[in-house]
């Protein structure tokens, strides 16, 4: 038989069964949402004006649903822009080479892989190839 606890409502004392408790708290727990990982392929040339906010080492940019970012070695790395928990953009965080999302903190690798929760699923790696002044992205 399942234990039962009384709470105060309305200054009446209310039987509650502790399986009943645990059961709200469960449901309670923030989960990860479905969220749209999209495929991807385009170039673009980082000396475009419109991408300068990617020519500093550290830099980094939302595109087509991905977010690139220039490494602080000078690499072009980049992953689907919205956490797995709930949806928010992720930030390029240069001094840790990791992705941050502000909103519930969870953080994710340089390859997208979920290193701090809430969240417990990946990011979306994309490919990256720069030929020239032309980047590649794709995945
Ligand atoms: S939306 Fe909750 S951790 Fe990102």
């Amino acid at each position: 038989m399942p234990a039962l606890c009384l709470y105060i409502l309305h200054g009446k004392l209310i039987p509650f069964s502790v399986t009943c408790i645990a059961l709200v708290l469960v449901l309670s727990l923030p989960s990860c949402t479905k969220i749209n990982q999209p495929n991807v392929d385009f170039t673009f040339n980082i000396t475009d004006p419109a991408y300068v906010v990617l020519s500093p080492k550290g830099g980094y940019m939302y595109i087509n649903g991905a977010i690139v970012a220039q490494t602080n070695s000078g690499t072009y790395i980049a992953v689907s822009e919205l956490c797995t928990h709930d949806g928010t953009r992720v930030i390029y965080e240069a001094n840790k080479n990791d992705f941050y999302c502000q909103k519930d903190m969870s953080t994710f690798t340089s390859n997208g892989a979920c290193s701090g929760g809430p969240s417990n699923r990946n990011l979306k790696s994309y490919n990256t190839s720069l030929s020239g002044n032309v980047l590649h992205v794709w995945g």
